[in-house]
């Protein structure tokens, strides 16, 4: 995916639904698929940061997205058969589900791992993923070229010290990607995972908050890789573990 140059009109007439679209990565997935002609769905729990994504994608010109709001933490089976229900009233079909919402408190060794809180990490992490699947999938298979993307992360290929429920949930998320992307092989969706690499996001700001920021790459210099994935160009590519690449 180095140096790929994506067409402006890539993902014109597809719907796509994005986690944690309020913020960080997913912010930058969300404004630049609208950039290229998508409209998006904007999942994530604070109403206000979805506002403020909508709002600069109207700006910007892009057609118009949806806002849902949805505390993964807490939503049951009910609750994702709703949003299934009212993205096919809305759309009738989904184009693209990019699993980019992540829940990563603290970092903590596991002697000391509070239990509430790796239940709420794997909650979030890995079961809701699957939930979110599970229902939107009649949606993608009425798609006729859709793709199931999971932000992923170095730790689900090994885990490490002090990243616990993180890492195991990572893992378990890398995992259902690939059952996934075996059950599906011969249908128009494929499903990938793709790790962005350390960025400059609340989310790294908030485990390594002494780390000089100027090291780290903006959230957009991995839009592209997600737009590759999400778009036509990434076709025949199923079951696969990618990374950002350094140039
Ligand atoms: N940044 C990195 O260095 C890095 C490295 C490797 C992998 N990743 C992966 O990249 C993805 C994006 O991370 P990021 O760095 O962009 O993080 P981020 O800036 O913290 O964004 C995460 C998003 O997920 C949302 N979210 C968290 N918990 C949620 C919940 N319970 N329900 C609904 N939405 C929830 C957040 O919503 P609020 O804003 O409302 O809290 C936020 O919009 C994650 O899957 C992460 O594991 C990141």
């Amino acid at each position: 995916m180095k140096d790929y140059n994506p067409a402006s009109d890539l993902l014109q007439d597809r719907v796509i639904l994005v986690t944690g679209a309020g913020d960080g990565i997913g912010r930058a997935v969300s404004l630049a698929c609208a950039a290229h002609g998508a409209t998006v769905v904007l999942l994530g729990k604070t109403i206000s940061k979805l506002e403020a994504v909508y709002d600069a994608i109207e700006d910007a010109g892009g057609p118009t997205p949806a806002i849902y709001p949805m505390h993964l933490a807490g939503a049951t089976p009910v609750d994702y058969d709703m949003l299934a229900q009212k993205l096919d009233e809305n759309f009738g079909h989904l184009d693209g589900l990019l699993h980019n919402a992540a829940d990563l408190p603290y970092l903590s060794r596991i002697s000391d791992y509070d239990v509430e809180t790796w239940m709420q990490v794997m909650q979030v992490n890995l079961n809701a993923p699957f939930l979110m699947t599970q229902a939107c999938l009649p949606l993608l298979q009425k798609s006729a070229d859709a793709s199931i993307v999971f932000s992923s992360d170095a730790v689900a290929h090994h885990g490490k010290a002090y990243w616990g429920a993180y890492a195991a949930s990572k893992a378990g998320a890398e995992n259902l990607m690939q059952t996934l992307a075996d059950e599906l092989e011969n249908s128009p969706v494929r499903v990938n995972s793709f790790d962005p690499g350390p960025t400059l996001t609340s989310l790294r700001r908030r485990i390594f908050p002494g780390e000089n920021p100027e090291t780290l790459k903006q959230p957009e210099a991995v839009v592209n890789d997600y737009l590759w994935l999400l778009g036509p160009d990434s076709q025949g590519s199923n079951g696969r573990s990618l990374r950002y690449e350094t140039k």
